[in-house]
């Protein structure tokens, strides 16, 4: 009897000992976990806050881009809009243009104007035959391409220019009928004139008879 009593007491006493030993260790635990995840939760807070940052770089970036786009096909589609002939449902032809001189240009002056008389194209009508200036009717890169032919004995000096400015020399030599020729390649804006014209003063007559021609086409 006595014997069970002390196993008891002493039962008592290390159960005791034993919760409140578990216990201590139990709160240590908690405590580490709590330290943990308040590290991990600041950790979280950080990344959180950086990828605000970042994305709020990112939408702006992308927001820039998009109205970039969007200006670009804005003005692209206004660009094809001045092209398209409504009714025709299709794009207006490029402007081409081709012409030839068919009565002999003669008592030519200064700086005066070659008109190449005979039309074989002109779309979109920006070649004129009464003055034989070529208005760019678009906005545009074009290629220009003169050829003229001297009579015998007297040798010319031609010239494509752009609005009045020289740009291209043309030479036919005087022995026999010669043919100078040249050509340039120009960014040119709606209404921009180009035409051929004698240079310096020599000589005053050009060849007809389709020797001589001038033709412009937008590339
Ligand atoms: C659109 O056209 C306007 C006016 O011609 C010009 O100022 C602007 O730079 C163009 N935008 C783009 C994206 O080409
Ligand atoms: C043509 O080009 C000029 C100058 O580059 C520009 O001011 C004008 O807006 C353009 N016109 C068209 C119809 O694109």
């Amino acid at each position: 009897m006595m014997a069970n009593f002390t196993v008891h007491v002493l039962g008592c006493l290390m159960l005791t000992y034993l919760c409140y030993g578990s216990m201590e260790e139990i709160v240590g635990e908690l405590q580490r976990e709590l330290q943990q995840l308040k590290m991990k939760t600041a950790h979280y807070e950080n990344e959180i806050q950086t990828l605000k940052t970042s994305s709020a770089t990112e939408i702006m970036l992308l927001k820039e881009e998009i109205s970039a786009l969007k200006a670009d096909s804005i003005n692209n589609s206004e660009a094809l809009k001045r092209r398209f002939v409504l009714g025709t449902n299709s794009f207006a032809e490029k402007p081409a243009f081709s012409a030839s001189l068919y009565n002999h240009a003669t008592g030519l002056g200064n700086n005066q104007a070659i008109i190449f008389d005979n039309i074989f194209t002109n779309d979109l009508s920006g070649y004129s035959s009464s003055t034989g200036v070529f208005t760019a009717p678009i906005n545009g890169t074009y290629f220009f391409t003169a050829t003229v032919m001297s009579h015998t004995g007297e040798y010319l000096e031609t010239e494509i220019c752009l609005n009045g400015v020289s740009l291209v020399h043309m030479y036919s030599y005087d022995t026999h009928f010669e043919q100078g020729t040249n050509s340039v390649v120009l960014v040119l804006k709606s209404g921009d004139k180009v035409w051929v014209r004698h240079y310096n003063t020599q000589g005053s007559k050009a060849y007809g008879y389709h020797w001589s021609s001038f033709t412009g086409f937008m590339i």
